[in-house]
């Protein structure tokens, strides 16, 4: 069972359907206009949670038609969320974990989508990912990358708000007092890991706005730290 099957049913609650403040305020409208078009390619999505963010590609880009749609997620529960709640009837949901082999063809992605999710994993399974990432990319492919912001999780642990569950798991606080699993990794260790991987990016740190601070006034506590470091990668020739 992973960890996300255990708070899957919170997880939808406070994910609903744009995400929480940050995401539906400023992190959603950000990654969309990083997307430049999706007709005719093939997409896929990492660690899609409740599944929220395909629909609004599709609505953002209404009138054009990918030619496939890979919508997946380790959380089985999450997965049947996803499905039931934000169905895409073209859409195939497939259970991936990042840390493996992923189950498709090598090229075979225009763009690949992973918000939140290679924050969660070791760096030996975030190796695996980007190589697995590079491989089922097309050589014109994009990879958008989102990871909770270094400086932020810094922030989190200086002030003692993150800890170690009773699996040596080390959590970060979240909205309605769930936890989820954090890896502590510099941007510098983000981008040597791109890098090696093979790819070329370029980086973009996200802050909250003032309306997501009045949402949640907790966030002050953080300072003006960025909350979420933005890749957008292509193969690197
Ligand atoms: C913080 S949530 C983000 C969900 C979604 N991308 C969003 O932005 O709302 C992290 C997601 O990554 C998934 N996840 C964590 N580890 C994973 C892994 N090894 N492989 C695939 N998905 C994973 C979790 O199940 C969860 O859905």
């Amino acid at each position: 069972m992973s960890y996300y099957d255990g708070i899957a049913k919170k997880w939808h609650e406070i994910t609903g359907f744009r995400g929480g403040a940050f995401k539906r305020l400023v992190l959603n409208g950000f990654l969309l206009d990083r997307i430049p078009d999706i007709a005719g390619w093939a997409i896929l999505e990492l660690g899609a949670g409740n599944g929220y963010f395909m629909p609004m590609v599709l609505e953002r880009f209404s009138g054009q038609t990918p030619e496939r749609f890979v919508i997946t997620d380790m959380s089985s529960k999450l997965l049947h969320i996803a499905q039931r709640s934000f169905r895409i009837p073209e859409a195939e949901y497939r259970q991936v974990d990042v840390r493996a082999g992923f189950p498709f063809d090598s090229g075979s992605f225009d763009l690949i989508l992973a918000t939140m999710v290679f924050n969660e994993v070791s760096d030996s399974a975030m190796k695996k990912a980007l190589s697995e990432c590079r491989r089922v990319l097309g050589e014109t492919g994009t990879l958008l990358l989102t990871v909770t912001h270094p400086r932020f999780v810094e922030s989190l642990h200086r002030r003692g708000e993150t800890r170690q569950d009773r699996n040596g798991l080390l959590t970060m606080p979240a909205a309605d007092g769930i936890r989820l699993p954090i890896f502590r990794r510099s941007q510098e260790r983000y981008e040597a890991m791109l890098r090696r991987a093979g790819f070329m990016f370029e980086s973009h740190d996200v802050h909250a706005l003032p309306e997501v601070l009045r949402e949640k006034p907790g966030l002050r506590s953080a300072g003006n730290v960025p909350l979420a470091l933005v890749f957008r990668c292509r193969i690197a020739r």
